[in-house]
C-alpha cells in the first residue's frame, strides 16, 4: 500500500486552517498541525503546540513531510504584532525550517492585490513573504485570495453579529467589488496544488467566478432580512479605523475594499479544471447561517 501523504499546517486554529484540516483528515492525509494554543484534533492528525515556531523542537516532528501549508497571517497591526514580524519574518523563519526539514512543497496564502509595485504596508509584507517562498528553491504554490467565504470566517461572523444589532456599516458607496470564493473550493484547490504538478512553482489568484459589489454582497447575505444598512462617508470610516481599534473595519480592510482588486479567475479555472461553487447561490441558500 502507498504511504499516506504527510502535510504540515501552520496557524492551525485559523479559519482556513480549521476547514482545511477537516477536509484533509477526511482524505486520510496525515496531518502535523501547529498552533500557538491548544485545539481539538481530527483523525490522522498530530497536534503540535508551539508559541514561537522554534526550529529545534519542530524540525524532528516535521522532517521529510510532503508539504507545508503556511496559513499564518495578520490583517491588522498593533504595537504588539506588526506585518513585518508576522507576515514577513515569521514566513522567512518557516521557509528556513522547511528547507532544513527537507519539506518537498510549500503552499502560501498571500493576498489578492499583492504585486511588486504595491504601496500598501500589508501587501508589501505579503510580497516579501512571497519572495522568500520563491527564493527557497522548494517547489511552491502561492495563492492570492480574495475574500474566502465560510460559515465561520471573520466577515460572516461580523455580519451575523450586526444582524442581531440591526445595523451593518457600509464604508463609502459600497460600489467597489469583491470576488468571493467559497472555503470548500479553497480547501480542494489547496490540496490539488500539492498533488497536481500543474500548480508547481506558480502564483495564482484565488478568486471565485463572480464579481460582486460589496453592497450587493451584504444585501444577498441578508436575504429577506430588514437589517439597516448604514452608509458612512469614507473619510469618516478612515478616521474611525485610524482612531478606534474596535471599529468594524481596520485601515487595511478599507484599503483592500476601496482598492477594488479583481483577479484572474479564468487562469485558476484552467489550472484546476474544477467547477466552482457560486457564492451568490451559496448566499441564497442561507447555508452560512
Ligand atoms: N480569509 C480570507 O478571506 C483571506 C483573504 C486573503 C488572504 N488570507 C490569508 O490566508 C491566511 C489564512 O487566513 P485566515 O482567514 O485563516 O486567517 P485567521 O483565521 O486569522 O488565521 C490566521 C492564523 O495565524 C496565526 N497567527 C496569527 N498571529 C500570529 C502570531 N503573532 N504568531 C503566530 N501565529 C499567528 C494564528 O494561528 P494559531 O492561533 O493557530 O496560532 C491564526 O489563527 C492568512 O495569511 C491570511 O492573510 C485570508
Amino acid at each position: 500500500m502507498d504511504k499516506p501523504i504527510q502535510i504540515v499546517i501552520t496557524g492551525a486554529s485559523g479559519f482556513v486552517a480549521k476547514n482545511l484540516r477537516k477536509y484533509l483528515s477526511e482524505k486520510n492525509v496525515h496531518l502535523i498541525s501547529i498552533s500557538r494554543k491548544n485545539f481539538k484534533s481530527f483523525k490522522n492528525e498530530t497536534k503540535v503546540i508551539s508559541k514561537n515556531y522554534d526550529e529545534k523542537s519542530l524540525l524532528p516532528k516535521i522532517k521529510n513531510s510532503d508539504a507545508l501549508i503556511h496559513l499564518i497571517g495578520i490583517g491588522k497591526q498593533s504595537t504588539k504584532t506588526d506585518y513585518e514580524s508576522i507576515n514577513f519574518q515569521l514566513t522567512q523563519k518557516i521557509v528556513n525550517l522547511s528547507k532544513n526539514a527537507k519539506i518537498k512543497k510549500l503552499v502560501y496564502t498571500s493576498g489578492l492585490g499583492v504585486s511588486s509595485n504595491t504601496s500598501i504596508g500589508y501587501f508589501i509584507s505579503k510580497f516579501k513573504a512571497e519572495t522568500s517562498v520563491i527564493d527557497s528553491q522548494i517547489n511552491y504554490t502561492i495563492f492570492r485570495p480574495s475574500y474566502i467565504v465560510g460559515k465561520d470566517d471573520l466577515f460572516t461572523k461580523y455580519l451575523k453579529k450586526s444582524i442581531k444589532k440591526n445595523k451593518i456599516i457600509i464604508p463609502g458607496s459600497g460600489k467597489y467589488s469583491i470576488q468571493p470564493i467559497s472555503i470548500d473550493d479553497v480547501t480542494k484547490l489547496i490540496f490539488q496544488s500539492i498533488v497536481n504538478k500543474k500548480f508547481n512553482n506558480k502564483i495564482t489568484d484565488l478568486v471565485g467566478s463572480e464579481k460582486i459589489s460589496f453592497e450587493k454582497y451584504v444585501q444577498l447575505f441578508l436575504q429577506k432580512r430588514k437589517t439597516k444598512l448604514c452608509y458612512i462617508d469614507i473619510e469618516k470610516a478612515y478616521h474611525l479605523a485610524i482612531s478606534n481599534p474596535k471599529f468594524d473595519y481596520g485601515v487595511d480592510d478599507l484599503n483592500i475594499l476601496v482598492g477594488n482588486f479583481i483577479g484572474d479567475h479564468k487562469k485558476l479555472k484552467n489550472l484546476s479544471k474544477t467547477n466552482f461553487q457560486s457564492v451568490k447561490e451559496l448566499l441564497k441558500t442561507g447555508a452560512l447561517f
